[in-house]
């Protein structure tokens, strides 16, 4: 009996362990029961998953311990107990079947004359089954994956077949049923892949030779499209890191890599993360830059919003952008194209897209001319052939990208649109003329009484201001607002920045993870680290467990570098408590990264602009938010031994710290003035549409006097909770300065205060707080207050405040036209813009 028990065990276990390499026609598969692949990288047999009691025949690794299913063949017909079978039937095709010879799925494989078959797993996770005779392979199931993709797996079709490979997420984490995610091939005449949520698209790659897709160094993608198929697969150079592809049932494609160490998966890529990336997130003739964090969509040149209100209040932005009803006939009227640079090429819906076998930049462009239902066009250089694409009709899902990769996209505007973004030929004097004339014919016919108060308070503030630089150093202790003592720390000149190790950063980010990724500036993403703790690398540089920020520069970011020595330089040599500090730097290759102390109460944007967040906020903590800036802004300005104008002073760039503290960041575009160099020019405009004073966004002339400017839209917008960045072309007087104004005339000037801080607030405190926004906004460079008497005026109750002028809202008419002065995909409008005329 015992003999017999221990037999039965036996056979039981070398059955078991020594699992069929293949299946013929009269062997099988029983539930508990597993075929291994020959290297063992690959399991088949039957799971359930967990918290589930249905059975389902699948694939999985055999090396990863938490059980990891990469393929199912009854994912909507599962076993509701152990009775499942796999075995081959008479006609050579594999077959599931129950007990009761009930079949739940097969493979449906006509095989030739009565020739036997045999299926077999392969060490790429791939079930096949071959025609023992001549060795073809009559079915695999890698032509019908489920959510997974596994490396070396072609996806896309197959033009023999007519089989369109593709992968659909499961329903749940415990039910492998059909899912509602899909990415599939979309064979247009510009083939992409998409993500759909059902039929809805919900990403994709953009058009053909899909470069958009994330590549890093070892990890590759290879693109067939010939007469046999139109596929990507990709592979690590590595084959033994074990690595998969899937569709997840939250809708994003994830790219995982096994983490055999800590035993984890590891997110190695995934799409789509940021809201630009999402299909038509910003609807149709828009341009989505995920750089800026307020608001990410702009309508292209010669478009306007659909529905302006919901778009300016950031709502229904999908609902995209038209032609402007002012815009030109574009159909051979002297129309032509301006160039968005470095985006993600569109889709087009309605009329679609074509490749066209043109070559070259200039033919490519004459044939769109020609057809006046190309809306745009790019010319795709991908080393073998140029390619000429050209799109009909709706511009869908424009992406700002930066990269090197991605195309240039040329979008057909009228002749005059054309004028305006055409530099060469003067048009973009022509622009800044007709900007010109707009200030002009509005200050005119003021002309006489502007001069005659100029004459008067320039004689009047001489003397104030003289008087003022000789009492530079006074004691303000006893003002309020708590100025107390010399709080200049510019002592130290170079602390000698460490130099940190770049493989460090990127274990303490968790490779650049987008869980610890706090935001994104200008010029690149900012991620947030947690703990420092296990890096021994820092060699005790930071105690252990601080919190840093890391700001990693783009690579691609073009202008990256001399702006990285600038911040670099710069921050060195600057300590207050009311600017961000840094603790070190990082150069390795390419990466460019700066490691600051970590604000963990994000920026004042995150807190004055969101209902919630901002009751947090009463009048007393805004008033010293307001001191605060203003203090270190009167450090770069005055007090530390270089005179810097930050250029791109707005909410998002005033950081918070525990304590909410405002400390001034993000000092990329920053300028230093030596000696008495009070006023500068830039052909390279570089700042942020609603905090940039006129006459540095118009004609490129900064001073101190452009940074008060945006310290009184940011002081304005802490008191009223509002934003200025509405560019209402129509309607000055709704931008937020437009607004403070109106109602400052007519004395009613508290209704704009933030209704969370009703209760809490001082009335004639923040009447003066207002008044001084409004100074500091005035149209005149020199009308308006140094960041010294700003202080004052702040801190003292005892003077009375000049009245406030007009301020300089009314450039905001032309804003519009000013941002298609923009050539690149500048035309945002709340990003920090760059490069509008090389130097
Ligand atoms: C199964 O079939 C193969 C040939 O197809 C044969 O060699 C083998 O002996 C058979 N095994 C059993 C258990 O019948
Ligand atoms: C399984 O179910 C339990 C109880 O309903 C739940 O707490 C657990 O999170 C589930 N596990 C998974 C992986 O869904
Ligand atoms: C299990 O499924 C079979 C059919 O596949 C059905 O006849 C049977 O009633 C089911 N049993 C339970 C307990 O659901
Ligand atoms: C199972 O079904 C096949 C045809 O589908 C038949 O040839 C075979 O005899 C059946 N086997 C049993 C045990 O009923
Ligand atoms: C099997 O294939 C044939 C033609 O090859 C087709 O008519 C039939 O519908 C298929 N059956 C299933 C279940 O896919
Ligand atoms: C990938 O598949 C091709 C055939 O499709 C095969 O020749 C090649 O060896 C495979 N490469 C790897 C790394 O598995
Ligand atoms: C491609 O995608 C578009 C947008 O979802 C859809 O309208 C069209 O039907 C798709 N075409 C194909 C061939 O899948
Ligand atoms: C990928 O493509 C390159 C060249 O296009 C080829 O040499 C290589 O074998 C391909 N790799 C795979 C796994 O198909
Ligand atoms: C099987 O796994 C080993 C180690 O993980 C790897 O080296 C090998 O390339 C894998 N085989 C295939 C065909 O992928
Ligand atoms: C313009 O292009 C569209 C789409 O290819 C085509 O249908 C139309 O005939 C073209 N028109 C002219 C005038 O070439």
């Amino acid at each position: 009996m015992l003999k017999i028990l221990i037999l039965v065990f036996l056979s039981f276990f070398l059955f078991c362990s020594s699992a069929i390499e293949t299946l013929t026609q009269n062997q099988s598969i029983k539930d508990g029961q597993t075929l291994l692949s020959k290297e063992k990288n690959f399991s088949i047999g039957f799971f359930s998953p967990t918290n589930s009691s249905y059975r389902y025949l699948g694939i999985w690794f055999t090396k990863v311990i938490e059980q990891t299913v990469v393929w199912v063949a009854n994912r909507n017909d599962p076993f509701n107990d152990s009775s499942g079978v796999l075995s081959i039937n008479q006609d050579g095709n594999l077959v599931l079947h129950d007990n009761f010879n009930h079949s739940l799925w097969s493979t449906n494989v006509s095989v030739q004359g009565q020739a036997s078959t045999a299926a077999q797993l392969l060490d790429s996770g791939n079930l096949v089954l071959v025609q023992e005779n001549n060795k073809k392979v009559l079915w695999q199931s890698f032509d019908y994956p489920t959510d997974t993709s596994l490396p070396n797996m072609s996806l896309g079709l197959n033009r023999r077949t007519g089989l369109n490979i593709f992968l659909t997420s499961w329903k749940s984490r415990d039910d492998p049923g059909t899912g509602d995610y899909i990415y599939k091939l979309n064979l247009t005449e510009a083939p992409q892949f998409f993500l759909y949520k059902g039929s809805i698209p919900y990403w994709r790659t953009g058009p053909w030779p899909w470069r958009s897709t994330a590549i890093k160094s070892n990890f590759k993608i290879n693109y067939t499209n010939n007469g046999d198929e139109i596929s990507h697969k990709y592979f690590f150079d590595d084959s033994a890191i074990i690595t998969r592809l899937v569709v997840d049932n939250s809708g994003l494609l994830r790219q995982f890599v096994w983490n055999g160490g800590e035993n984890r998966w590891k997110d190695f890529w995934s799409a789509p993360i940021y809201r630009c990336e999402k299909y038509g997130h910003c609807g149709a003739y828009s341009i989505c830059n995920p750089d800026d964090i307020d608001f990410e969509c702009s309508c292209l040149p010669g478009y306007e919003p659909k529905s302006p209100r919901q778009w300016y209040l950031r709502e229904g932005s999908e609902l995209g952008c038209v032609r402007k009803k002012s815009g030109l006939s574009m159909c051979g009227n002297g129309e032509g194209f301006v160039k968005m640079e470095r985006v993600k090429a569109p889709f087009s819906p309605d009329a679609g897209q074509m490749y066209l076998s043109i070559m070259g930049y200039e033919a490519c462009k004459q044939a769109c001319l020609r057809n006046c239902s190309c809306t745009a066009f790019t010319s795709l250089n991908d080393g073998k052939e140029t390619n000429c694409l050209h799109w009909y009709g709706e511009l869908m899902d424009i992406e700002v990208h930066y990269d090197e990769k991605d195309p240039n996209v040329y979008v057909r505007v009228d002749a005059a649109d054309l004028a305006k973004n055409t530099r060469k030929s003067g048009g973009f004097f022509g622009n800044k003329g007709r900007l010109a004339l707009v200030v002009m014919s509005i200050a005119l016919p003021l002309l006489p009484v502007i001069l005659l108060a100029h004459i008067w308070l320039r004689k009047k503030k001489k003397t104030r201001v003289k008087r003022k630089f000789h009492n530079q150093s006074l004691n303000f202790t006893g003002t309020k607002g708590s100025l107390e003592g010399n709080e200049l720390e510019d002592g130290n000149t170079n602390p000698g920045q460490p130099i940190f190790d770049l493989s460090c950063i990127v274990a303490a980010t968790n490779n650049f993870s987008p869980a610890n990724k706090l935001g994104q500036g200008g010029f690149g993403p900012v991620f947030k680290v947690y703990t420092v703790t296990t890096h021994d690398c820092y060699l005790g540089q930071l105690p252990n467990g601080q919190h840093i920020a890391v700001k990693r520069l783009s690579k691609s970011s073009g202008q990256g570098i001399e702006e990285f020595k600038n911040e670099v330089k710069l921050i060195a040599k600057l300590q207050h408590r009311n600017l961000v500090k840094m603790i070190g730097c990082c150069i390795q290759g390419e990466e460019k990264m700066l490691i600051y102390e970590y604000m963990p109460n994000k920026s004042l944007n995150f807190f004055i602009f969101d209902p919630i967040r901002s009751s947090s906020l009463n009048w007393s903590k805004r008033f010293e938010i307001i001191i605060g800036i203003a203090r270190g802004i009167l450090y770069l300005h005055h007090d530390s031994r270089l005179r810097i104008i930050h250029r791109d002073l707005k909410t998002s760039n005033i950081l918070l710290d525990d304590e909410m503290n405002p400390k001034i960041s993000d000092f990329g575009v920053a300028r230093i003035f030596k000696g008495d160099q009070i006023q500068d020019r830039t052909n390279r405009v570089v700042g942020t549409y609603g905090y940039m004073s006129p006459e540095y966004a118009v004609f490129g002339k900064f001073s101190t006097k452009s940074d008060i400017f945006s310290f009184g839209v940011i002081l304005l917008e802490i008191v009223s909770g509002k934003k200025n960045s509405g560019s209402y072309m129509e309607h000055p007087s709704l931008t937020l300065i437009g607004q403070v104004w109106e109602l400052w005339k007519e004395d009613r000037a508290l209704d704009i205060v933030d209704s969370s801080i009703n209760e809490s607030y001082i009335p004639h405190e923040v009447l003066r707080s207002i008044q001084i926004g409004l100074l500091c906004v005035q149209e005149d460079v020199r009308d308006r207050p140094d960041m010294l008497e700003v202080l004052l005026m702040l801190c003292t109750d005892a003077t009375t405040l000049p009245s406030p002028k007009q301020p300089a809202f009314i450039f905001r008419i032309a804003s519009n036209d000013l941002r298609s002065v923009a050539e690149g995909p500048c035309s945002i409008n709340e990003v920090t813009l760059t490069n509008v005329e090389p130097r």
